[in-house]
């Protein structure tokens, strides 16, 4: 145990994946201390979502490792690695639509708690359940949605639910790949409000195209081209590399459509 109090909340070593020809990860290292908040930056088909997509576990790599507190992941299945505490967000909601916001998180608090799997429910767990999927939801001051069904909800207010599914986990490292995508500016600040009132204890790792939000948000960045690294630091450092302005920010018309 003495390892999981020294080791980064979250260590990947050599992450290598293809797709066919195409190589989407190039040897990727990447560190998260516990409580980091890192994004990871790139133009369109860098390979961003495939990393999150192998830290995960949705995808498999050919070469490299994943550590979680130290433990090696790797070899682990999706749900076995969010159990350990890995947590995400998607590009594009995947929420059940059809169901309340409030049933969306209970069915989250449930997987965690086992209670998904329990073949004897009891009146008392659901009430602990209910009780602690309304608490998040205060806490992200969605409790007045909680009975509206999800596909009723702004869009903005949709994203909000994804993170408190991701939150419902309890993470100790959470990936959020571009949270506030497709939300009209307007409320785009109540989700990046929320990123950042995040517990200081979970590691953060952000997928976002603005930079405005990365600058503000992030203690360091990671800028990924055609798969590789090109360069980590500070937000000063990355700010004033000439080779990130080249490919990234020079581009900065070019938002996620
Ligand atoms: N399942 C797949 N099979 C084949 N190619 C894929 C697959 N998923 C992604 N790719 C390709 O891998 C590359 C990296 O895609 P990825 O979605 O990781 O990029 P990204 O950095 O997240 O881009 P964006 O900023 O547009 O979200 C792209 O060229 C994409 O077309
Ligand atoms: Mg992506």
């Amino acid at each position: 145990m003495i390892a999981s109090m020294t080791a980064p909340a979250l260590e990947i070593r050599g992450l290598a994946r293809n797709f066919g020809a195409l190589a989407v990860a190039r040897h990727i290292d990447l560190v998260l201390e516990r409580g980091a908040r890192h994004a990871l930056i790139g133009p369109n088909g860098a390979g961003k979502t495939t990393l999150v997509n192998l830290i995960t576990g949705v995808l498999k790599p050919s070469a490299g490792r994943v550590l979680l507190d130290g433990d090696d992941v790797t070899g682990l299945p999706q749900a076995a690695r969010a159990r350990r505490g890995i947590a995400r967000t998607f590009q594009i909601n995947q929420l059940f639509r059809g169901l309340t916001v409030l049933e969306n998180v209970c069915l989250a608090v449930a997987e965690r708690t086992g209670a998904a799997r329990r073949m004897f429910p009891s009146v008392r767990r659901d009430a602990a359940m209910i009780d602690e999927a309304l608490a998040q939801l205060d806490g992200l001051r969605l409790a007045g949605d909680a009975l509206v069904p999800v596909r009723e909800l702004p869009y903005g207010r949709q994203r909000l639910v994804e993170i408190a599914l991701a939150l419902a986990q309890r993470p100790r490292v959470l990936l959020l790949d571009e949270p506030a995508a497709g939300v009209p500016s307007a409320e785009s600040h109540l989700i990046l409000d929320v990123v950042a009132s995040l517990d200081p204890d979970i590691a953060v790792l952000i997928i976002e195209h603005d930079m405005d939000v990365v600058f503000r948000f992030a203690r360091r960045i990671s800028v990924l081209v055609a798969g590789a690294v090109m360069t980590e630091g500070t937000p000063e450092e990355i700010r004033a590399d000439p080779r990130v302005r080249a490919v990234y920010l020079g581009e900065s018309g070019d938002r996620h459509g």
